[in-house]
């Protein structure tokens, strides 16, 4: 492959609220094609880099491009390639669904013919079809979340910006969206999603960027992170199974984050793999015969606990 094909080049965003800093020095690229998750505890900025990103708000220092487009200064051509699902639904209540899809159409310039035959389109994807004639503000919560993603797609964007799309979507309904996601993506738009749900980050994303306090803290892919927290939850059984006369012991060794007695015997966390010989060694020495050991590695779950600690700043 050769050089990274960015579509979205972040560089050194600064944005302040009187004196308050949201944003600190914030340089990121993304590259054409990718689902990109930005993750981030409340606060952390995410929505805040959205809105700069999305030409809703200025930075108050640094720039940002997409598809070279400045988004301060050629703000109209960027929003003709980009497709924003804000926090807050952005549709209207009182048009129906095809109606909001038309106003949306129309507002990016799009042909009456084509916004007829995307609407169709776009409807069937996000499972909307039936409610077409439907005012907006008789759907259902998750259809609204639908119908506000739906608004986004009409104008056929490269680059497709969603802020926390999943929220109060049913199981199956987050399942569709997801597809749909993933689906838009095979034909080539960029997303850049901001979620809360680890499962949702972990299987829809290619590369993932942790944020906290308006700071970077880790980006790379839902592999790269996990490896990086090093971190491996290990379950040991062992016969006799005297497990309380052996915690304090497997807790002084170097390496071992903590050891606790759980129904299937002891449950240890490794900040180091290499313990685990050392551990082994410590139950054979108390008596121990191990009958099974099970090494998990953590989950996107824990690296998102484990750097949105507040130690790390
Ligand atoms: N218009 C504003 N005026 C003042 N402070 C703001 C404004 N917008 C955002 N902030 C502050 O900036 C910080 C980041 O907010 P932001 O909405 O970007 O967080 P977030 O990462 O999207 O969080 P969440 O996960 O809760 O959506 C917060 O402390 C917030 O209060
Ligand atoms: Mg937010």
């Amino acid at each position: 492959m050769g050089a990274m094909d960015k579509i979205i080049e972040i560089q050194n965003i600064s944005r302040t609220f009187g004196e308050f800093k949201a944003l600190n020095d914030v340089s990121l690229d993304i590259e054409k094609g990718t689902i990109f998750g930005l993750l981030g505890p409340n606060g952390a900025g995410k929505s805040t880099l959205i809105n700069v990103l999305s030409c809703q708000m200025r930075p108050t220092t640094g720039s940002a491009f997409i598809s070279g487009l400045d988004v301060v200064t050629d703000k109209k051509d960027v929003l003709s390639i980009i497709g924003v699902v804000p926090q807050e639904n952005s549709f209207y209540d009182e048009l129906t669904v095809t109606e909001n899809l038309r106003y949306f159409g129309s507002l990016y310039g799009v042909a009456v013919i084509d916004i007829k035959k995307r609407s169709h389109r776009i409807l069937e994807m996000l499972q909307l079809t039936e409610k077409g004639s439907s005012r907006a503000s008789t759907l259902s919560g998750g259809m609204k979340t639908r119908l506000n993603i739906a608004c986004a797609l009409i104008h056929k964007p490269e680059v497709l910006i969603l802020d926390e799309p999943s929220v109060g979507l049913d199981p199956v309904s987050r399942k569709a969206l997801w597809d749909t996601i993933r689906e838009l993506n095979r034909q080539g738009t960029t997303i850049l999603i901001t979620t809360h749900y680890m499962e949702e980050a972990d299987l829809l994303c290619d590369r993932i960027l942790i944020m906290h306090r308006g700071n970077i803290v880790v980006e790379g892919t839902p592999e790269d992170l996990k490896n990086t927290v090093g971190d491996r939850v290990i379950q040991i059984t062992s016969t006799p199974g005297d497990y309380n006369a052996l915690t304090d012991r497997v807790n002084t060794l170097e390496g071992v984050a903590s050891c606790t007695v759980n129904e299937n015997g002891l449950k240890i966390t490794l900040t180091n793999e290499q313990a685990l010989e050392h551990v082994i060694e410590t139950l054979e020495m108390g008596g121990e015969h191990i009958t099974n050991i099970e090494s998990n590695r953590p989950s996107l779950e824990n690296v998102f606990i484990h750097f949105a600690q507040e130690e790390w700043h």
